[in-house]
């Protein structure tokens, strides 16, 4: 099964996507992840994506259609994963499309996760994330431990750079601009499943299983 996660920062995607890999036991292919990964160890790609992230925008697409190429050619994609962050450009959405298709494969879902703007700047200020594995919390909804050590990794818990105020209203004006024409681009093909991603964690989830059935 191939599945994309698509949708505004904060709805949910990161932490849908857990529930959906143990469902599916496929790999979940965060771009955000990655970069941020790489920008933890320091490497040139992870020091060329640090003022795009920081600043909201996104990272232009020639430093990321190689990497999730490569990503997919690992022998953990043989039987299907789930995309989250990517695509995010018509460009990025045309390049995939040709990647499957020279592979003789194809989406077979595109889940867009919506929530109003408020309920994801909420969501976005309160995050916690660990720094190793990528687990998320919410300081309120559902807080991390108070030694701020992830109880699966003994990561650091931190809040993003890009969380700040100012960062979260740019992220979802370029997400508009640019992300945006992807629920068209999807829709012509018969491949988008809308899930509301405003309601508590276990109904989304729910919403979600039932959108892919
Ligand atoms: P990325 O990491 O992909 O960030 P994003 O898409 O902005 O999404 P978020 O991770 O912010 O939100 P989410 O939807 O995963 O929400 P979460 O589950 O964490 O990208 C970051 C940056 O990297 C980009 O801005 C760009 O610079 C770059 N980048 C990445 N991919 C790229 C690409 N393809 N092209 C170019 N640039 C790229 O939840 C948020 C909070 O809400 C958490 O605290 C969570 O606990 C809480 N929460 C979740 N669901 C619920 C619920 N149902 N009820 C209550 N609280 C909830």
């Amino acid at each position: 099964m191939i599945i994309v996660l698509l949708g505004p920062p904060g709805t949910g995607k990161g932490t849908q996507a857990a529930a959906v890999r143990n469902r599916f036991r496929i790999p979940h292919i965060s771009t955000g992840d990655i970069f941020r990964r790489n920008l933890a160890e320091g490497t040139p790609l992870g020091l060329e994506a640090k003022g795009y992230m920081e600043k909201g925008e996104l990272v232009p697409d020639g430093l990321v259609l190689d990497l999730v190429a490569d990503r997919l050619r690992g022998p953990d994609c043989r039987d299907g994963f789930l995309l989250d962050g990517f695509p995010r450009t018509e460009v990025q959405a045309e390049a995939l499309d040709r990647l499957l298709s020279g592979a003789g494969r194809s989406i077979d879902h595109v889940v867009l996760l919506e929530a109003p703007d408020e309920t994801v700047v909420d969501r976005l200020a309160g995050r916690r994330v660990c720094k190793s594995c990528g687990a998320v919390w919410h300081v309120t909804h559902n807080p991390p431990p108070a030694d701020l050590v992830c109880p699966e990794c003994s990561g650091e818990i931190y809040q993003r750079a890009d969380d700040a105020a100012e960062a979260v209203l740019n992220r979802l004006r370029v997400y508009v601009r640019q992300t945006g024409p992807l629920i068209g681009y999807y829709d012509a093909k018969g491949l988008i499943r809308r899930v509301d991603g405003s309601r508590p964690p276990a109904e989304v989830v729910e919403a979600l299983f039932r959108s892919l059935a």
